[in-house]
């Protein structure tokens, strides 16, 4: 077992009906908050108007900062820093999924900053304080809620980067499963995959194969994400489903998979933002295309992670039976596992390398993922 520091204090409310405590909580930390919200699907379930009722009830103030898309953009993160300042909030509240919560937390950063927002996404700054964040979950997957990471496209540079900050952890996270009900089954499946890679990237990268508590704890989350994540995908309004795929993507990023297991790595998305980034696909669409290519290329550095991934996520006694099963529970609830099925080129792939060669160096990868090595990755994803 390694050792580890590990710290999470992030709040959570989980279950059915939690919102009824948003305004309280949120009057607890602040007096006027900045309100993130997306493209508006919260305006077409009736969830914004549960939430202006609870802040008014409480006698929070707001203003309102809407728009935010997936995969969100450094220029729209801009504006909001401008209007967080401008308005003196002293809350945020981003109400959505990673990508509004991803562009609240890099606000919450920029208001106090002295910098542009973008160069802690350099590490040329690095973020000491932010303004208190408080969530409401609407889709399952990144496990945004539960963290202090965040990633945000540089529309100019094409760049899409991410880094973690102890103060973006947010204070309090509200996850009610029945609000993931609407959720399409498309991104369901995208949800479902994020959470599923940000657990098989660790236990197929970890320097500790001796450790059963990791081990067990990632076997489980993997193992309810692949058998509840159909069943959300077929009904929606399934509440055992949607807690389960919930509660999973929240465990899966929040550090305690990797205590005792070692470092945090993370390569199959490191490339997967690439494409993101340049065709601005579903990160969990580029998962599904990215990571069974990784672990094929894989295969012989990884060996013994990948036999246990194989047997022990899906009962397969050999890694090329593991990850075709993987690639076809995938395919099953409606991913793309090849770059074709996205409408991606390959003959993009040089560029491609290239553009995630950027965030091998950022990330400390790049004495293994050179450009040669990303395009062979890629290559397997043809
Ligand atoms: O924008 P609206 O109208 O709200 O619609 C969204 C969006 O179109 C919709 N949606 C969300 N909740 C819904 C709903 N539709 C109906 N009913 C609901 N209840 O779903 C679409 C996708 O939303 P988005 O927030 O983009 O999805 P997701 O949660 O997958 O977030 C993706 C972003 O998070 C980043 C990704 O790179 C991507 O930019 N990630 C963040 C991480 C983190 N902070 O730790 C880690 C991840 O690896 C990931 O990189
Ligand atoms: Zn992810």
């Amino acid at each position: 077992m390694k050792g580890f520091r590990y710290y999470n204090p992030v709040c959570v409310h989980f279950g059915k009906g939690v919102l009824e405590r948003l305004g309280k909580e949120v009057a607890k930390i602040g007096k006027k908050c900045l309100f993130v919200y997306g493209m508006g699907s919260i305006k077409r379930t009736g969830l914004y108007d549960k939430v202006v009722e609870q802040l008014k009830s409480a006698g929070v103030e707001f203003v309102e900062h809407s728009g935010v898309k997936p995969n969100p953009v450094l220029s729209h993160v801009r504006e909001g820093v401008e209007k967080a300042k401008r308005e003196k909030v002293d809350v945020i509240l981003a109400v959505g999924g990673g990508s509004v919560i991803d562009e609240a937390k890099a606000i919450a950063a920029g208001a106090v900053a002295d910098c542009d927002v973008w160069d802690f996404f350099e590490f040329k700054a690095a973020v000491k304080k932010a303004l208190p964040i408080v969530t409401v979950l609407t889709i399952s997957g990144t496990g945004s809620e539960m963290n202090a990471g965040l990633v945000i496209t540089n529309e100019e540079k094409q760049a899409k980067f991410g880094f973690r900050a102890e103060p973006l952890y947010p204070r309090v996270s509200f996850l009610d499963p029945i609000l993931t009900f609407t959720v399409p089954p498309d991104q369901t499946a995208y949800g479902a995959v994020d959470a599923f890679t940000h657990v098989s990237e660790v236990y197929c990268n970890r320097e500790e194969l001796g450790a059963d508590v990791p081990a067990g704890i990632m076997e489980t989350i993997m193992k309810t994400i692949v058998k509840w994540a159909p069943v959300a995908v077929k009904e929606p309004n399934n509440y055992r489903a949607r807690a389960e795929l919930m509660w999973c993507s929240s465990l899966a990023l929040c550090g305690i998979t990797w205590c005792g297991a070692g470092e945090l790595t993370l390569p199959a998305h490191m490339i997967e933002h690439s494409l993101s980034a340049i065709y601005d696909i579903a990160h969990g669409a580029g998962l599904a295309i990215v990571t069974p290519a990784w672990m094929r290329y894989m295969k012989e550095r990884r060996k013994e992670h990948l036999k246990q991934f194989a047997k022990n996520v899906f009962g397969k006694d050999s890694i090329d039976e593991g990850i075709d099963a993987f690639e076809e529970w995938m395919r099953s609830i409606g991913c793309p596992t090849r770059l074709s099925h996205a409408n991606i080129p390959a003959s993009d792939i040089p560029k491609i390398a290239e553009n995630a060669y950027q965030l091998s160096v950022l990330w400390g990868l790049s004495d293994f993922y050179t450009v040669d090595v990303i395009k062979e990755i890629l290559e397997l994803c043809r």
